[in-house]
């Protein structure tokens, strides 16, 4: 275990900054336009009351999600597409102990017209073809340049079979330091099994399907006792 995170535990230091991301992005396609996934973000701001309960100073990266309400004691900055996310990243990455990227980030984006943002695609009885580029995957870029004091968790969506195997490969892939693997079943769901797994494999998984408020302290409590 990296000697950085024992601090965790000792009381007489200053609070664990965590920063988390939650919610979808969106993309745009015009002006009024845009592309975007189901996320509802409830497990990022779950962990961000958590957190912030746990006294760690806490920063949440919010999407456009339907109950933006403030969490009080949270230093909250809002995102739309992939692109601003990234920027909010680059900002407040340095100043992090812990990064939880429980964001749904588009894996690919609109590539727009000159002068798209200023106006919106007219109707026409022609198909409407739509060009998408690849997004920057922004937990990969995070690792390229986070210190070796820092964490970095990932969240995993997978099909349920071989599902420990991809979430692993997943998080070598991105060089992180510990993935959170669920099945894609928790898509939509009120409830949510998850398992955790570092570089050596699995450290601990939830008793079966829980509340995704217990979540967040299932997850709290690992990453601050490690
Ligand atoms: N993620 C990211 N940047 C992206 C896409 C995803 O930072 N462009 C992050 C997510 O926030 C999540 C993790 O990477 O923490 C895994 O996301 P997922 O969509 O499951 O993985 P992908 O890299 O998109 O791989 P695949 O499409 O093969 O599942």
């Amino acid at each position: 275990m990296p000697a950085h995170h024992q601090e965790y535990n000792d009381q007489s230091s200053a609070p664990v900054r965590v920063l988390i991301s939650a919610g979808p992005t969106h993309e745009p396609i015009d002006r009024v336009r845009y592309i975007a996934n189901r996320s509802s973000g409830r497990v990022g701001l779950a962990l961000a009351r958590e957190a912030m309960k746990r006294g760690c100073s806490t920063t949440l990266l919010m999407g456009p999600i339907a109950s933006s309400e403030p969490i009080k004691g949270v230093t909250t900055h809002h995102y739309g597409s992939t692109a601003d996310l990234e920027k909010l990243l680059n900002e407040h990455l340095p100043a992090c102990d812990v990064l939880i990227m429980a964001a749904a980030v588009a894996d690919y984006r609109p590539v727009l017209q000159p002068g798209a943002m200023h106006s919106k695609i007219r109707r026409d009885p022609e198909n409407l073809t739509l060009t998408l580029e690849p997004t920057p995957d922004l937990l990969a870029g995070c690792a390229a340049k986070a210190r070796p004091d820092q964490c970095l968790v990932g969240f995993a969506l997978e099909p349920e079979n071989d599902l420990l195997e991809h979430a692993t490969a997943k998080l070598k892939r991105k060089g992180i330091d510990l993935i959170v693997a669920n099945p894609l079943k928790t898509m939509d769901s009120q409830t949510i099994s998850a398992w955790l797994i570092g570089k050596d494999g699995v450290i601990d998984q939830t008793q079966g399907d829980i509340s995704k408020e217990q979540f967040a302290t299932w997850l709290m409590e690992n990453l601050l006792s490690r």
